[in-house]
C-alpha cells in the first residue's frame, strides 16, 4: 500500500512511475505554469503530467530546473499531439517537446488519441526513441481495449502505461481489468471530473466521516485501485490538498459505495469517435 507521495508502482520495464503527480492541461504558459509546478514538487510531488497540446512545456522545464531536485529524481510525462501523428512528423514533435522542456530524456512519453490509420506507425517512432534512451518509458493515452488489442499484435514494446478519463462516474473496469492482464499500468486523467464531483452527495458523505475533502476521497480511491493518478489546480492551497491522502484509508464499504457510483459516463471526448 501506497505511504507517501513519492512511491511508486513498477512499470512493465522495471521503471519506478510515482503513482500520484500533478496535471497541468489549461495551465497557461509563463507564471501560472511556473508556479503551480514548483509549488507541487515544494510540496512533494516528483511527477508531472504536462503534453505539447498544452503549450506549456517551457514552463514546466523551467519549473524543473528552478526546483533545484535534481532531474533523476523527477518523472516527467509529455505527449505526442494528432498533427504530429497525421503529419508524420512524430519524431519532430519528440525533438521539440524535449528542446521545450530543456530535458535530454523524458520519462514516459505518450500517444496522446488514438488517430485512425495513424497510431500503429506513431508507436513505431515511440519504440525508436525509447531504444535510444530518450523515453524511459513509453505508453498510450485514450486507446480503448480494441486499440490496444490492435496496437500490441503488431507492437515489438507493449505500452508500459494507457492514460484514460477515469473517475466514479466512469470508473472504466472491463479496460481496468484488461490493462492489469496486460501490464499495462492505468493512468487518470481528470481523475475529479474536472471538478465537476466534488459536491456529489455520497462523496461527500464519505468525506465528512473521515474528515477529509471530496476531492481527496476520490483521489484515496485511485490509489486503493492501484490507479496511477493526476488531479491538477494551479492554487497552492489544492495542490497541498490533493496530495493530503497517506494518513487515512477508505474502508471496504466506502470502496464498493464509490464503485457503485459508475454510471458509464465521460465527461471528454470518446477515443472512438473524435474530430481532432
Ligand atoms: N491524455 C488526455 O487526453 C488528457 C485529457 C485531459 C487531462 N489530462 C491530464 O490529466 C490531468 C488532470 O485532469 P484535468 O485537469 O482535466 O481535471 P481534474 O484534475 O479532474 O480537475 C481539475 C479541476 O478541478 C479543480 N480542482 C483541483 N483540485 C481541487 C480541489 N481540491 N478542490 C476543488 N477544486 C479542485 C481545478 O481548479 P483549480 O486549478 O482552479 O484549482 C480544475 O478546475 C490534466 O491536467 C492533464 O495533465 C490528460
Amino acid at each position: 500500500m501506497m505511504r507517501s507521495l513519492q512511491d511508486t508502482t513498477t512499470l512493465h520495464n522495471g521503471v519506478k512511475m510515482p503513482w500520484f503527480g500533478l496535471g497541468v492541461y489549461k495551465v497557461q504558459e509563463g507564471e501560472e505554469a511556473l508556479q503551480s509546478v514548483k509549488a507541487a514538487i515544494k510540496a512533494g510531488y516528483r511527477s508531472i503530467d504536462t503534453a505539447a497540446l498544452y503549450q506549456n512545456e517551457e514552463s514546466v522545464g523551467r519549473a524543473i530546473k528552478e526546483s533545484g531536485v535534481p532531474r533523476e529524481e523527477l518523472f516527467i510525462t509529455t505527449k505526442v499531439w494528432n498533427t504530429d501523428q497525421r503529419n508524420d512528423s512524430v519524431l519532430e514533435a519528440f525533438e521539440t517537446s524535449l528542446q521545450k522542456l530543456g530535458l535530454d530524456y523524458v520519462d514516459l512519453y505518450l500517444v496522446h488519441w488514438p488517430v485512425k490509420e495513424k497510431y500503429k506507425q506513431t508507436w513505431k517512432i515511440l519504440e525508436k526513441i525509447y531504444k535510444e534512451g530518450r523515453a524511459r518509458a513509453i505508453g498510450v493515452s485514450n486507446f480503448t481495449i480494441h486499440h490496444l488489442e490492435d496496437l500490441i499484435a503488431d507492437a515489438e514494446i507493449k505500452p508500459m502505461v494507457n492514460q484514460v478519463e477515469l473517475h466514479p462516474l466512469f470508473a472504466q473496469p472491463e479496460l481496468r481489468d484488461y490493462c492489469k492482464k496486460q501490464e499495462i499500468q492505468i493512468e487518470a486523467w481528470a481523475p475529479l471530473g474536472q471538478g465537476r464531483l466534488l459536491d456529489h452527495p455520497v462523496l461527500k458523505e464519505i468525506a465528512d466521516a473521515h474528515n477529509k475533502t471530496i476531492a481527496q476521497v476520490i483521489l484515496r480511491w485511485d490509489l486503493q485501485n492501484e490507479i496511477v493518478t493526476i488531479p491538477k489546480s494551479v492554487k497552492e492551497s489544492r495542490i497541498i490538498e490533493n496530495a493530503n491522502i497517506f494518513d487515512f484509508e477508505l474502508t471496504e464499504r466506502d470502496m464498493e459505495k464509490i464503485n457503485s457510483l459508475n454510471e458509464n459516463k465521460r465527461f471528454g471526448p470518446d477515443p472512438d469517435n473524435f474530430d481532432f
